[in-house]
């Protein structure tokens, strides 16, 4: 039996784009982060998750975003707010009937991107 991949225990395109949407929405009701996104394009933002999410666990998608060093440089985002956009991502999934081990999946990737996002 083969294992599928993230990409498609996620739900393939749909599924990240129902999990995006989700994100988003938390994110701008989240008091910790959501002025930071105040003058966000939210559909450019969300397309750019959509493509992260989807190259980033075995999709077809091509991510067309800065890196993620480059895209926080400047931002002085600390642990607390990281965190907090970490919950954000969770609940979003939990919201969508994502499996434990898929949950952990994602924190794993999350995670491993702290260095370029944190005090950066
Ligand atoms: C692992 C965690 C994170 C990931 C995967 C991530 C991913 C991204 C991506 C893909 C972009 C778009 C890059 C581009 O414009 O080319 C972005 C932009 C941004 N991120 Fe993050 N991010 C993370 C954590 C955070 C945190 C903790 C904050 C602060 C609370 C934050 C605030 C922002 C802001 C303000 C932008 C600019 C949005 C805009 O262009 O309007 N990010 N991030």
């Amino acid at each position: 039996m083969s294992e599928q991949t993230l990409y498609e225990r996620l739900g393939g395109a749909a599924g990240i784009a129902a999990i995006t949407e989700d994100i988003w929405s938390n994110h701008t009701s989240n008091p910790l982060v959501k002025n930071r996104y105040i003058n966000s394009d939210a559909e450019n933002v969300k397309r750019l998750v959509r493509e992260m999410f989807g190259a980033g666990t075995g999709g077809p998608e091509t991510y067309s975003g800065q890196d993620m060093l480059t895209a926080h440089t400047g931002m002085n985002i600390n642990d607390q707010e990281f965190n907090a956009v970490i919950d954000d991502v969770m609940k979003a999934l939990g919201s969508n009937n994502v499996g434990e081990k898929e949950h952990n999946e994602v924190l794993a990737i999350l995670w491993s991107m702290k260095n370029e996002i944190v005090g950066v």
